[in-house]
């Protein structure tokens, strides 16, 4: 959980040591911190050059010291984790320098500069998998040597990372960037079936949190934000907030700040989400799908969503319930996490909700009365 600079500053002219200070106090104040967000991650065009020994550079227009260690001194201060980026390739996605061949002097380098979490993106770099495979692999190995603990954050865009995932990092991109909603909705098609290849240690990462940027603009609706939020929370996703911190309207605080919602997200089983119900959305197959994560204690999450431009009706079944690990006979308490009413209880192992167009959706918990509850009802 954290926030990512990309989808909020970009490579803009707020880029820089300054912005990133006020976004780390930030993240204090707004009580983000606290909730788990504690990763503060500079994505793309913080380095410039390298110096004639090979050591990587960040400009210092936007970072006085031409080093990122002033920065991440005062993110630790804060009591955050810093994160950086860089490229599998000979340049980044911006045309900045790219760590191919570079791999062990820039992880010292990171090491030395107290970087806590490594994103590595696959712009000019070969697209074959033993490349690439094998450049992640590099990477992975000069992080380790640093004997400092860093997350490795992979960014190949592709589902065939999902198998490798495991041996090469600690989560690895699944799809496309997500640029807008209809990039969430291929994120998510592109996570059906990959559950099995992730848990504690590696995810399957569906791409970065859209919500409102720096400059007021927001390439999502509030309940689209929403909606991608609870999806991502379903699929045991990284949790990167990719909007602004300093000018995040209340109600995509209210969003991320949602406890029950984070709680099924850092579920310690680390269990990811399955497809229940419907097909692919971007196509337009679906309009409608749910999503269901088994959680600690017997329990459940479960998503129902609509994309689609008109109010739905979506029942969650018997069988539904069943690949849950429901039985038919159970009696189930249900609590709604977005309004946190409990609905009423379910018997016969259906529920039905209603939702509204272009991102309306219900997340509910759902729990197994215990054994004596039952008998005390009876
Ligand atoms: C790629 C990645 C994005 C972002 C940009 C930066 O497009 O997928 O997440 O890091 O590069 O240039």
């Amino acid at each position: 959980m954290g926030y990512n600079s990309w989808y909020d500053l970009e490579c803009s002219e707020s880029m820089n040591e300054s912005t990133l200070r006020q976004i780390a106090d930030a993240m204090v104040d707004t009580g983000l911190r606290d909730l788990g967000y504690n990763y503060l991650n500079l994505d793309d065009c913080w380095a410039k050059g390298r110096h004639a020994n090979g050591t990587v550079f960040a400009d210092p227009a936007k970072f006085p010291s031409s080093t990122l260690k002033p920065l991440a001194d005062y993110v630790h201060s804060k009591g955050l984790r810093f994160g950086t980026y860089t490229d599998r390739g000979t340049a980044t996605c911006a045309g900045r320098p790219g760590a191919s061949n570079y791999e062990k002097i820039d992880a010292e380098t990171y090491a030395e500069w107290g970087v806590d979490y490594l994103k590595e993106d696959s712009c000019n770099a070969p697209s074959d998998h033993d490349t690439a495979f094998q450049q992640y692999g590099r990477m992975r190995d000069a992080l380790n040597a640093t004997g400092r603990p860093i997350l490795f954050s992979l960014c190949g865009w592709s589902a065939w990372y999902a198998p490798v995932g495991k041996s090469l990092g600690n989560s690895w991109r699944i799809g496309p960037d997500d640029t807008d909603w209809s990039g969430v909705l291929k994120n998510i098609d592109a996570m059906s079936g990959l559950d099995k290849f992730a848990g504690p240690g590696g995810w399957n990462d569906p791409c970065l949190l859209l919500s409102r940027q720096w400059t007021g603009t927001s390439r999502v609706s509030e309940l689209q934000t929403r909606a991608q939020f609870s999806m991502w929370s379903v699929l045991a996703a990284p949790l990167l907030i990719s909007g602004s911190i300093l000018n995040m309207s209340t109600d995509t605080l209210t969003t991320y700040s949602n406890r029950e919602v984070i709680a099924v997200s850092q579920d310690t089983l680390g269990i990811p989400g399955r497809r229940l119900y419907g097909s692919s959305m971007a196509d337009g197959r679906s309009t409608t799908n749910i999503w269901g994560r088994q959680l600690s204690n017997g329990a459940a999450s479960l998503v129902f969503l609509n994309v689609g431009p008109q109010p739905e009706t979506l029942t969650c079944d018997h069988a539904c319930f069943a690949s849950m690990g429901f039985a038919a006979t159970d009696h189930l308490k249900v609590r709604d996490l977005w309004s946190k009413q409990q609905l009423p209880d379910v018997t016969a192992s259906t529920l039905t909700a209603n939702l509204p167009p272009n991102g309306g959706h219900l997340m509910v918990s759902v729990q197994k009365e215990s054994a004596q509850e039952n008998q005390l009802l009876v």
